[in-house]
Order: C-alpha cells, then sequence, then structure tokens
C-alpha cells in the first residue's frame, strides 16, 4: 500500500516522523516534500500530494503548522475531500462518514506522538458508506455545479 505526504516548511518533523512510522507499518511513502526547513508556499505541495492521491487512488497526509491553509488548498482539488483532524475521534468520522482521502494535520497544533496515532486510525479505518455514501455524491455533485469557468 503506498502513502502520499507533503508538508511546508513548518512540517518538516512531523512529517519525517509520520513517514518513518509508516515505513515500519510496510507502507511505501510517496514524498511530495518539502524536502528541507527552507520556506514553500503550503498550495503547492498541496497540489503535489493531491496529484499522487488521485493518480494512484491511495490516501494522502498534508501537514503546515495549523493544517488549515494546506487542507483548504487541497480542497479546491477535484474528486478530494480533505480532513483537517485535531483528535482520532475526527480521523474516524472522516473515513467512516465522509470518505476523506487526504488528512490534514497541524505541526504547531499536535505533538508528533499524536499525530502519529492520527493517522494511524485515518489509514485503517473504511468508509462506512449506507446512508453516508449518498451525501458524499452530493459533495461531488457540487464539485460539477458550482464550476465557473
Ligand atoms: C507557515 O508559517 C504557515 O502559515 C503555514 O504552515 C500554515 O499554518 C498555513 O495555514
Amino acid at each position: 500500500m503506498k502513502i502520499s505526504i507533503g508538508c511546508d516548511h513548518a512540517g518538516l518533523e512531523m512529517k519525517q516522523a509520520i513517514s518513518s512510522h509508516l515505513q515500519k507499518m510496510g507502507y511505501e511513502i510517496i514524498d511530495c516534500g518539502a524536502y528541507s526547513a527552507d520556506s514553500v508556499d503550503y498550495p503547492d505541495i498541496a497540489r503535489e500530494v493531491t496529484t499522487a492521491v488521485l493518480e494512484n487512488k491511495i490516501p494522502g497526509i498534508l501537514i503546515c503548522g495549523t493544517g488549515i491553509g494546506i487542507s483548504i488548498a487541497a480542497n479546491k482539488v477535484h474528486g478530494i475531500r480533505a480532513a483537517l483532524c485535531t483528535n482520532e475521534f475526527m480521523a474516524r468520522m472522516a473515513r467512516q462518514h465522509n470518505d476523506a482521502n487526504v488528512l490534514a494535520l497541524g505541526s504547531r497544533i499536535l505533538a508528533r506522538s499524536y499525530a502519529v496515532e492520527i493517522v494511524d486510525v485515518f489509514i485503517k479505518t473504511a468508509f462506512e458508506a449506507g446512508r453516508h455514501e449518498n451525501r458524499v455524491d452530493k459533495i461531488k455533485q457540487m464539485e460539477k455545479t458550482h464550476e465557473r469557468g
């Protein structure tokens, strides 16, 4: 199983901690940067990770200082449902109810060890479908009807 991951300069250490944890668990990491602490713009990273998510049909993880900017950017991409989660319950619901395909985290919000636990819940939880499928379908419909030329 592959997972795409990316961060801006604020999220570098958290990305490294999550990546090495996932590699130990046997996941193959598609690392979309940043690769140093030099300042980068989080939308550029969101574009790279979301492209990998859509092309490979795999989960993505995005990290910036708060998780806000990078989740906003990711959610501009058709087909992406990025969920900014600050705890395990949110991560579980993001998968079970929202079929989120990207987890966004704030490196200045969460302890690194807790972020790893949130990641574990996110990647191990399946979409429940059922009554939630119709709602996710309506989100997909909004991507089409709210398109601007
Ligand atoms: C970078 O300083 C910071 O603005 C960014 O990581 C993020 O928190 C934006 O939402």
